[in-house]
């Protein structure tokens, strides 16, 4: 498959714990490059854009407080079939039934503060990067 660019996201909980290095690190180790970085504490509206896909579930409410609970640290990285790695290593979203060996296995113990985000699909990416980045903030190949 083509080099791929995926949207990534340490939520507030992974940032508080000192997390952010080990993580990014996994992503490098993998052999992703990273194309874009930021530090950002979410508004409200921000989140809800975010995770415009949840609004009205049950769940929406605390996951919009949870993720505006403190700063979290957004990039793009790239690399071959990004989207679908990325969500490998990511693991399923409660940390307590994601295998060890993923970043929600090792790192998270609860299905809401489960230390990253992901995108699911390609079609998601940029409308989620967009949160966080301009076109302009993603660097070019090197
Ligand atoms: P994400 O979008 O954050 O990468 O997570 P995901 O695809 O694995 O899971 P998704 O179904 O998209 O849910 C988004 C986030 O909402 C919180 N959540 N809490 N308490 C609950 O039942 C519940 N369900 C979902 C989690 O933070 C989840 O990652
Ligand atoms: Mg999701």
């Amino acid at each position: 498959m083509a080099k791929e660019q995926t949207f990534i996201m340490i939520k507030p909980d992974g940032v508080r714990r000192g997390l952010v290095g080990e993580i990014i690190a996994r992503f490098e180790r993998k052999g992703f490059r990273i194309k874009a970085l930021k530090m950002k504490w979410l508004t409200r509206e921000e989140a809800e854009r975010l995770y415009a896909e949840h609004k009205g579930k049950p769940f929406f409410e605390d996951l919009v407080r949870f993720v505006t609970s403190g700063p979290v640290v957004a990039m793009i990285i790239e690399g071959d079939s990004a989207v679908k790695v990325a969500r490998l290593m990511i693991g399923p979203t409660d940390g307590r039934e994601a295998p060890p060996g993923t970043i929600r296995g090792d790192y998270a113990l609860s299905k809401g503060e489960n230390v990253i985000h992901a995108s699911d699909s390609p079609e998601k990416v940029w409308r989620e990067a967009s949160v966080f980045f301009s076109k302009e903030e993603v660097v070019g190949d090197y």
